[in-house]
């Protein structure tokens, strides 16, 4: 089990609840924030999930006591409308700052729209679930998946890994999520303070592929072009042979990541 984490934040963590087992801590989250019984920046955390949900229909599928499976809850008061993915933008680059500190000698990339490649392979997954009231942002619930110490070697054909794959090391899950929420508090209080510019850029230069020339699957047909950034719906703008910049939704063109 976890031992008590005590990150050096004003808001992110400073509340955190454990437990063993649960569906899903997104899940657990949301539950909590329908009964607003939990302040800006609280975190759930779990041993184990037993329907851990992924982006889309896909599930996430974790180790018990391996990994990091959490979700923190965002109330952020300011109006986020007009530029709806920067809370993803703002967590997905936590994460890439935490787990490039962790691994300074390793490529750590954010895979549009929010996963976290290491060496192009997948070592975290994120899902922003976020609720609106009309023009307005309620609350946004992270959900964040880091492979730890799972071996993923085994099963080559996940193309992912975890931060023992790669380092060689096991790692005490306590020091890397105190690390991770203080990376976290960094990012929101930029969204706090409507540095949504600053993010956006940082976002961008830790693309996958960001200003270099990529191979994607578009209508079932291959196609070249380079990423030259995400606007601020989420889409992921690429410019073609012809010059011309388009901009995609998720699931509507896929980065080829693996040959
Ligand atoms: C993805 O890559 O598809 C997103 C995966 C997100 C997984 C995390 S694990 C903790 C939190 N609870 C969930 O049910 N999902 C997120």
């Amino acid at each position: 089990m976890f031992a008590k984490v005590k990150p050096n934040t004003q808001i992110i963590g400073q509340n955190i609840i454990y437990f063993n087992r649960v569906d899903s801590t997104n899940s657990i989250a949301f539950e909590l924030m329908k009964q607003n019984m939990a302040d800006d920046g609280t975190v759930i955390i779990a041993e184990h999930q037993g329907n851990g949900r992924g982006q889309g229909t896909k599930q996430w599928i974790s180790d018990a006591y391996e990994n990091l499976l959490f979700s923190v809850i965002l109330k952020p008061v300011t109006n986020t409308y007009s530029d709806p993915f920067i809370i993803n933008k703002a967590i997905a680059l936590a994460l890439q700052t935490s787990i490039q500190e962790v691994l300074p000698n390793e490529k750590v990339n954010i895979k549009w729209p929010n996963d976290i490649l290491v060496n192009k392979r997948k070592i975290c997954g994120i899902l922003v679930e976020n609720n609106y009231s009309g023009q307005n942002l309620n609350w946004s619930i992270a959900g964040i998946g880091l492979n730890v110490n799972q071996d993923f070697e085994a099963i080559s054909s996940l193309n992912a890994s975890s931060l023992k794959n790669i380092s060689g090391y096991e790692f005490q899950r306590e020091v890397i999520l105190k690390n991770i929420l203080e990376s976290i508090e960094s990012c929101y209080l930029n969204v706090l303070n409507s540095q949504n510019d600053t993010i956006s850029q940082s976002f961008n230069q830790m693309l996958l592929g960001f200003n270099s020339n990529q191979k994607f699957i578009l209508d079932q047909k291959e196609v070249n072009g380079e990423i030259v950034g995400c606007d601020r719906d989420g889409r992921l703008m690429i410019q073609f042979e012809d010059s011309k910049v388009q901009s995609f939704l998720h699931g509507t063109i896929k980065q080829i990541v693996y040959e």
